[in-house]
């Protein structure tokens, strides 16, 4: 079997890498592509290295630009790669861009090369459609042959869009395969020491939603809270390039003077990170499982959650929508009170580390070859 998985952003390649590690595994043809649509050292390349990730194969190298762009810079460079490659399976990955654009080219090209399109991580729903990652979920999901969830509550949400029950196949979290790999290592890098803050004794924040980063008042209050936590305990800010780029259009620097601002980090040093916080406060998706799966108090500062299993059987809460200071303060400060789980706590069904292997069989088993 020939499997073309693709990745193109940085949420995209903690869940390839045991994917091509389950296929290479089971002696099966992985194959990756890497669309481009993240470029940066610290975006991409410090994940590739991190995760042991190989040389793409295919290397489209989109980069930046608007949606449209973005997506049709996917679709034109992959259609010649797929009919090139021929591949029993394109398997994409998350909710990004690059997933919804090469799902589109290879549902197309189906009947004349055959291959099936498996979708990894299907069945999220937020019900937000101002979100870019909720079109790109449905749409996926809509015309993906296989859909391959990472817990039980997605089930409902494909069957109440009139997918058909016999092509989903509930697999686990991928992404937690790669935290259970990395997290010894992470363990030793201290990376809490080297920002010269405490074990346990400082806020991790994470900020990169365009509704959070991309409107002024919105950015406001999440940064003044965050000065605000600042006098309580240390805080902790890997930028994204895009939060980056509108704290300064909107002239907010000064609101990052007391927080420990740093680069983009790569995945061992955030899982090092994630593991030693008092708490994190966040607006990526990845992180709230994450955290959920290490028993550390997670804020989610959104409206709602794609991954409601981590409000029922995890460690998140949704700061107080809409989100102003005084409201992310007293999540904070809930959380804070909660304090960490204890060590063996539960988690949810599938986040154990072996979900890629769940993953493989699925694709043998659905193969048409
Ligand atoms: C994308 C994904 C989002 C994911 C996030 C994680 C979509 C619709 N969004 O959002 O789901 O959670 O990645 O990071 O696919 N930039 C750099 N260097 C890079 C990449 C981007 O400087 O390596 C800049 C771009 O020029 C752009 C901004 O960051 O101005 C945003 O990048 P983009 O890929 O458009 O979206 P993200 O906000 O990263």
């Amino acid at each position: 079997m020939k499997a073309l998985v693709v990745a193109g952003a940085r949420p995209n390649f903690m869940k390839v890498a045991p994917i091509l590690h389950g296929l290479d595994t089971a002696s099966h043809e992985g194959i990756l592509l890497h669309t481009g649509q993240h470029y940066d050292a610290q975006m991409s390349d410090a994940f590739f290295r991190d995760l042991g990730l190989p040389e793409p194969a295919f290397h489209l190298g989109v980069g930046s630009g608007t949606h449209a762009q973005q997506t049709a810079r996917v679709m034109e460079a992959f259609e010649p790669v797929l009919v090139k490659s021929k591949p029993n399976w394109v398997v994409v990955v998350g909710d990004v861009n690059s997933t919804l654009a090469c799902t589109l080219v290879a549902a197309k090209l189906k009947p004349d090369i055959g291959c099936q399109v498996a979708h990894v991580e299907a069945g999220l729903r937020s019900r937000d459609w101002r979100m870019p990652e909720e079109i790109n979920r449905v749409l996926t999901d809509r015309v993906s042959d296989l859909l391959l969830t990472p817990s039980r509550d997605a089930h409902p949400n494909l069957l109440a869009e009139g997918v058909p029950a016999d092509r989903i196949v509930f697999v686990g979290n991928v992404m937690i395969d790669t935290l259970v790999t990395q997290l010894p290592k992470a363990r030793q890098l201290d990376m809490p020491g080297r920002l010269g803050v405490r074990r346990g004794e400082y806020a991790l924040v994470t900020l990169h939603r365009p509704s959070n980063v991309d409107d002024r008042a919105a950015l406001r209050a999440v940064l003044e809270a965050l000065a605000q936590i600042a006098s309580r305990m240390p805080v902790v800010l890997p930028i994204h390039p895009r939060t980056r780029k509108n704290v300064e259009a909107f002239r907010m620097a000064s609101l990052l003077d007391r927080l420990h601002v740093v680069e983009p980090v790569g995945y061992t040093e955030m899982v090092s990170l994630t593991n030693d916080a008092a708490l994190v406060l966040t607006d990526s998706g990845g992180l709230q499982e994450e955290s959920t799966v290490l028993g550390v108090p997670c804020v989610t500062l959104r409206e709602q959650t794609e991954r409601p299993i981590t409000l029922t059987e995890g460690t998140n809460r949704m700061a107080p929508w809409p989100l102003s200071a005084e409201g992310i303060r007293s999540a904070f400060e809930a959380a804070l009170d909660s304090g960490r789980s204890p060590a063996g706590h539960p988690v949810p069904e599938g986040w154990d580390g072996r979900a890629a292997e769940r993953v493989v069989s699925a694709l043998v088993s659905r193969s048409t070859i």
